[in-house]
């Protein structure tokens, strides 16, 4: 499974990166925002930091006006894929990038039928958001699991991108059920790299160094 930070944070990214771990970074109007910088600049930064996929959102509402997003944005670098909300204009502007060759991640995904939709208008991701669903009563997971069935089924080889991660074992799950791609929160990535055991073992293997005659 491939690991994106989901993040616009630069000094994040590097940190990650570094690890030598990283495939791919998603980004959403949220998280630029965060930041307080431009938004060219931060992607631009992002693309010079990791080699793959990176995510930019149009917030056009209309297919014409998410098309001049995407050919600006995908100016930055040919790494950059465009976020589209899916609805009928975002499936419009996926079909019309397709044919252009620009790369898009349909997003706001809650069901497997916008998931389906999204592939068959040519999205290169789709990303549904287990986190928020979770948090409206609804399992999250078994949308990632019933689109990972139905893109096998016919072959699509639009990939699936779990996003809206709360959890390591958000990570865990998206893994076992072979999800392509899971976008991590940096807090959560953290947590995936410790364990008190781990701790606990290199405080007494050093300890023990100590005692080895030199
Ligand atoms: O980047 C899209 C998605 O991961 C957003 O997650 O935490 O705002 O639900 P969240």
């Amino acid at each position: 499974m491939k690991i994106f930070l989901d993040t616009a944070n630069v000094d994040q990214i590097k940190e990650i990166a570094g690890w030598g771990i990283l495939d791919g970074v998603t980004t959403n109007p949220t998280l630029i925002a965060k930041e307080g910088r431009d938004f060219r600049e931060v992607v631009t930064q992002i693309c010079s930091i990791v080699d793959g996929p990176i995510s930019a959102e149009a917030v056009s509402m209309t297919a014409v006006g998410i098309m001049e997003e995407a050919r600006e944005l995908t100016k930055i670098h040919p790494n950059v894929n465009i976020k589209i909300p899916i609805m009928p204009e975002g499936l419009k502007a996926i079909a019309m990038c397709k044919k252009e060759g620009i790369k898009t991640n349909a997003t706001l995904i809650f069901s497997s039928n916008q998931a389906l939709l999204a592939a068959k208008a040519g999205a290169s991701f789709v990303s549904p958001f287990i986190g928020r669903l979770d948090n409206n009563g609804q399992v999250g997971m078994e949308v990632i699991e019933s689109t990972v069935t139905m893109f096998e089924n016919y072959n699509l080889d639009t990939e699936i991108i779990v996003a809206s991660v709360r959890s390591p074992l958000h990570v865990i799950d998206s893994a076992m059920i072979g999800a392509h791609i899971c976008t991590i929160p940096y807090a959560i990535i953290k947590k995936m790299v410790t364990h008190p055991l781990t701790d606990v073992g290199i405080k007494s293997f050093l300890a023990d160094w100590e005692k080895v005659p030199k």
